[in-house]
């Protein structure tokens, strides 16, 4: 049926985007955060600290892995399909009970305050106004109940890593349930920190300068393990140089508490020495995972997988869902690319699960080729942080509304006005 004066469908997010674009810059107005990546980046540099900027930036060894991601994208070619009717496009997805106005949700990021002081609260006001789920990461600048309060009702998954104290994998879990959370997200990738050159060129780890410990430091089971801590903790050796009474002071800031307070009692420096005790577990085994499956009844993906044989074993020990993932190449370098591993996953997973994949997710075409090689959704990683760094909350929100307008776009473009519409014969291998 011809689009008449009566029935004109919505425009769509794509074309609203556009348009808001264009008319600003008809009155003068420019967007406030690049939509180029490249741009976007860059401006973001120049608001953050150079051990701040290579912290997201950076990834394992010489990058491969990083590059690897993008190659892999690269490889799968888009075969657009002509005079389908694409003027109502319905581009929202529904995964394991959670409504994504567009398919894809925000990775777990730690330590977002070091891209900009509204760290995960901004991040979780931008995604709540956008529909998109956030998925509050284990090592956040804030404590989950904050976050959670910043977005009224909207969908939420939580992060976790299995440290060596089980308690307090539980009382995570259960604190992320009274959050409202509607999935964890067990994050299997990291059981050691990945060989960083840029962090280990500048000597730094942010979470021994008491950020981006939030999750612990407002935890029951934590703090009363660190009475233990201070009780056994020596006192501290070797000279006091002024960079150590430098990294003492925003230790003490990052505790809840007075600085003062904090660097008298030593609570600030026990939480750092015991987070680095506890925060993961390189034991970790197929095992384990029932501790965690009968501890909550909220569905459980698991994050970091890129072997078929991985994702079945997950589908066996009773995992609801599977995250392709290599970490955004911070972990393993000279990894392979998850979009390469991502027909593999799927296939061995038999529509058993859903799949989601992340590393290296930039744009629409990049949303739209994996959902064609069978991915339910896409995380976003570095491309909302920049946002955040470049813009706040509002740069939060026009990267995701960038993400969304350009997906919509290149899903019409490309002859798909459902979900449903886009599938294996929608790409081709080049
Ligand atoms: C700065 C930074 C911090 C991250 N922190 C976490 C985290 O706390 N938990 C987690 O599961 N993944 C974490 N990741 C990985 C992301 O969830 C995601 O897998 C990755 O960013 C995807 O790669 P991309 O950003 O290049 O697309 C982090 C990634 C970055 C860049």
């Amino acid at each position: 049926m011809s689009e008449t004066r009566t029935d004109r469908p919505p425009p769509g997010i794509g074309r609203e985007r556009q348009f808001e674009v264009y008319v600003g810059g008809a009155r003068g107005a420019y967007p406030r955060v690049p939509v180029s990546y490249e741009l976007l980046e860059r401006n973001a540099r120049k608001a953050m600290s150079p051990e701040g900027f290579a912290y997201v930036a950076g990834g394992a060894g010489a990058e491969e892995t990083i590059r690897e991601n993008r190659a892999a994208f690269e490889r799968w070619r888009i075969v657009p399909r002509m005079l389908r009717d694409v003027s109502r496009r319905e581009t929202s997805v529904e995964v394991l009970g959670t409504p994504f106005s567009s398919p894809f949700a925000l990775c777990p990021i730690g330590v977002l305050e070091m891209a900009h002081r509204g760290s995960d609260v901004a991040v979780a006001r931008a995604a709540a106004a956008e529909g998109i789920p956030m998925i509050f990461s284990n090592q956040a600048s804030r404590p989950m109940e904050e976050t959670a309060r910043a977005m009224g009702d909207a969908p939420r998954w939580f992060q976790i890593y299995w440290s060596t104290h089980d308690e307090l994998v539980e009382s995570l879990v259960s604190r992320s349930e009274a959050c409202g959370c509607s999935a964890i997200v067990l994050t299997l990738d990291t059981t050691m920190l990945g060989w960083r050159i840029r962090d280990l060129d500048l000597a730094y780890l942010p979470f021994l300068r008491g950020k981006g410990i939030a999750q612990y430091t407002s935890d029951p089971v934590f703090i009363d393990a660190l009475q233990e801590t201070l009780r056994e903790a020596p006192p501290p050796a070797g000279r006091i140089t002024l960079a150590a009474i430098g990294t003492l002071w925003d230790l003490a800031g990052a505790f809840p508490g007075s600085r003062l307070t904090n660097l008298r009692s030593g609570l600030a420096r026990a939480a750092v020495q015991r987070f680095v005790q506890t925060y993961s577990r390189p034991s970790l085994s197929w095992d384990d995972l029932a501790f965690l499956r009968e501890r909550t009844r909220l569905p459980i993906l698991l994050k970091g997988i890129l072997h078929p044989e991985d994702a079945r074993a997950a589908v066996e020990h009773g995992m609801d869902g599977i995250v392709v993932s290599n970490h955004g190449g911070r972990q393993v370098d000279g990894a392979v690319g998850t979009m390469d591993v991502l027909p593999g996953i799927v296939e061995a997973v038999g529509g058993r699960a859903p799949v989601l994949l992340d590393s290296g997710v930039r744009s629409g075409a990049d949303v739209f080729r994996a959902l064609a090689l069978g991915a339910s959704a896409v995380g976003l990683g570095r491309p909302y942080v920049w946002g955040l760094a470049a813009g706040g909350e509002d740069g939060v929100r026009e990267v995701i509304r960038n993400l969304r307008g350009d997906f919509d776009l290149t899903m019409g473009l490309a002859g798909c006005a459902t979900i449903a519409d886009i599938g294996r014969d929608s790409v081709q291998h080049a």
